[in-house]
């Protein structure tokens, strides 16, 4: 499959993380259908056990939504770019290398913001960026993305939000005045997990947030949402 990255050493190092992921699939799957089993469990909460399980999972953002994460910010020329949700740095490393062609080609700076909360995900999502020569295009934080991201400036070009728990609502309202007209949020899985995504919805539907939206039929929807 090409990949719209034209980098071999990136494109090579994704094909290993995605392989990576693929192989954690299983333990995954015994995961949940274990925890099935218990009465009132449901798949759409991340309770303590959930979040330990997942400490060393990679969960990456799908390819084909990666890669049209990387179109649209080429497209938007974009180079203030906001990730919630890093993990091992999957999504990060598209998001970067396409900020890094925008710079290319039309000069100045650029960076992908972003918070992972789990000290050992971070350090491996660092060791990934130097491997795939796109470091100096991250400004990875560590601790919860709420309290890091809170100083990010005006104007925002791109949001990814890729992450679980009660975070995108208040993650977009802190950053909705900051966002550029033109602005596009990427959110994921906003078909397969609707309900809980309620509060964020709650707030796009508002006309006040000048944002409209639509989901687009990747697996599990994927929503394009845009800043007036
Ligand atoms: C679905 S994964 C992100 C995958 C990533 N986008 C990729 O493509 O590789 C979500 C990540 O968010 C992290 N996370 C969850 N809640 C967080 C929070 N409140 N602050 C910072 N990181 C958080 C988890 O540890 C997990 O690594």
């Amino acid at each position: 499959m090409t990949s719209p990255i034209r980098d071999s050493k990136i494109n090579q190092l994704l094909d290993d993380l995605y392989q990576l992921e693929a192989d954690q699939q299983a333990a995954i799957g015994e995961y949940y259908r274990k925890r099935s089993q218990e009465p009132d469990f449901s798949d759409a909460v991340f309770d303590d056990q959930t979040v330990e399980f997942f400490a060393d999972k990679l969960v990456a953002l799908d390819r084909d939504k990666a890669e049209f994460c990387y179109q649209v910010i080429r497209s938007l020329r974009a180079t203030s770019v906001v990730e919630v949700g890093t993990s091992f740095g999957v999504s990060t490393i598209y998001l970067a290398a396409a900020i890094r062609e925008n710079i290319a080609e039309d000069g100045g700076e650029g960076r992908v913001y972003c918070s992972e909360y789990e000290p050992a995900k971070a350090e491996i999502a660092r060791s990934n960026f130097d491997r795939a020569g796109v470091a100096e295009f991250i400004d990875l934080r560590e601790g919860d993305i709420l309290e890091q991201l809170k100083d990010i400036e005006a104007p925002i070009d791109f949001i990814l939000m890729d992450i679980w728990g009660p975070i995108p609502a208040p993650l977009l309202k802190m950053l909705n005045p900051r966002l550029r007209a033109g602005a596009v949020i990427i959110t994921d899985n906003t078909e397969s997990y609707r309900h809980g995504y309620r509060d964020l919805f709650e707030f796009i539907d508002d006309p006040v947030s000048g944002l409209s939206t639509m989901t687009l039929p990747f697996e599990g929807g994927l929503e394009f949402t845009v800043k007036s």
